[in-house]
């Protein structure tokens, strides 16, 4: 019976060593493939990185073409987007960016529609470790929640613009009045498209801005605009088919923060069958069409603002991914194209 006992007991002890043995092992086990469950993405970003990326819509062919330069460039790097298009809404890129972070991307890049209201959210992603570059726009945050910036220097594109009207205007002793069409309300590129072309212009009393319209970088806008416009002078007994005017004031300039609004102007004036070469037209962008407008004498001067950040956006990206610093601020640069050019020079603009 005592053997029996001693037998039982023999037997649950082993047992339970056993269990504790396979317990052991098993919670081992769970600890490894959650280890490996995290470094899962780790594991997928070395292979193949995977970049996050918040485009404010396609209002322009520069938009357009914006978004397929970087598309292209993360093809040709290997390098997987995933994309959110925020038609044009900030509370859609601050979802889409917070959407990146649970996905946990490797980098976030993305273009702010307006400067303001990025803290938060940029926060957010430091304090995930992902890192963001901010692209074509520019925002007002503390610098140390991004890695840096991509885009043009907004600045200088509105002192070309201006820069032209000085040398055309050279030798002009009346006023020049200025009608200035600006693109989307509270973004970088257009408070910086307008100071710029303020700050050169000061000093030289005679360029006289009289209004400034905000035409939203739509085409749409721009026909608006123009015909509002027309219609006006139309209704005033002193019309003159011979350009545009505002609150009875001949336009000397119309200084265009995009050429999707200078196109959608030339459509008005077209409409209305009013010559455009009554007016000094300067655009910026510098796509196909409004070149096109510049050659046949509808359009003055374009600043080109180039898209195509692709490229140099996949180079950044792959050394945050790597814990490298970045320069704060990467500029692309730009050509000014005037009606004083060799035309038979101008190569395909590509978009
Ligand atoms: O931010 C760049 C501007 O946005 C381009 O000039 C314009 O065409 C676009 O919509």
């Amino acid at each position: 019976m005592r053997t029996n006992n001693k037998r039982l007991q023999v037997f649950a002890l082993t047992f339970f060593l056993v269990a504790v043995v396979f317990f052991l092992i098993f919670i081992v086990h769970i600890q490894r493939s959650g280890e490996n469950g995290n470094k899962g993405k780790g594991e997928e970003s070395r292979e193949q990185l995977i970049l996050g990326f918040s485009q404010i819509g396609s209002e322009s062919a520069w938009r357009t073409r914006n978004t397929q330069s970087i598309f292209e460039a993360a093809e040709q790097n290997g390098i997987q987007i995933l994309f959110d298009d925020a038609q044009q809404k900030q509370e859609n890129q601050l979802k889409a960016i917070r959407s990146f972070i649970v996905y946990q991307v490797d980098v976030i890049a993305f273009v702010p529609i307006v400067e303001y209201g990025w803290d938060n959210v940029l926060r957010e992603a430091k304090d995930a470790g992902i890192p963001v570059i901010v692209v074509d726009r520019q925002i007002r945050a503390d610098e140390s929640l991004y890695a840096g910036f991509l885009g043009e220097d907004g600045l200088e594109e509105g002192r070309s613009a201006a820069q032209f009207l000085l040398d055309k205007y050279q030798e002009e002793t009346k006023p020049v009045l200025i009608f200035e069409m600006s693109g989307t309300k509270n973004s970088s590129v257009v408070r910086e498209r307008a100071s710029g072309f303020r700050e050169k212009i000061t000093g030289f009393p005679k360029f006289q801005i009289i209004h400034s319209v905000d035409g939203d970088f739509l085409r749409s806008r721009g026909k608006e605009i123009g015909e509002r416009l027309i219609q006006s002078s139309i209704d005033s007994d002193t019309f003159k088919n011979d350009g545009l005017y505002y609150n009875g004031r001949k336009i000397d300039v119309v200084y265009s923060h995009n050429d999707s609004m200078t196109l959608g102007l030339l459509d008005s004036l077209e409409n209305y069958e009013i010559d455009p070469s009554g007016t000094t037209i300067i655009s910026v962008d510098a796509e196909q069409k409004s070149i096109d407008a510049l050659v046949e004498g509808k359009i003055d001067c374009v600043v080109e603002c180039n898209p195509n950040l692709g490229p140099t956006l996949m180079e950044l990206v792959k050394l945050v991914a790597e814990g490298k610093e970045i320069p704060r601020f990467t500029y692309n640069s730009g050509k000014v194209f005037t009606q004083n050019d060799d035309f038979s020079l101008y190569a395909p603009r590509g978009y």
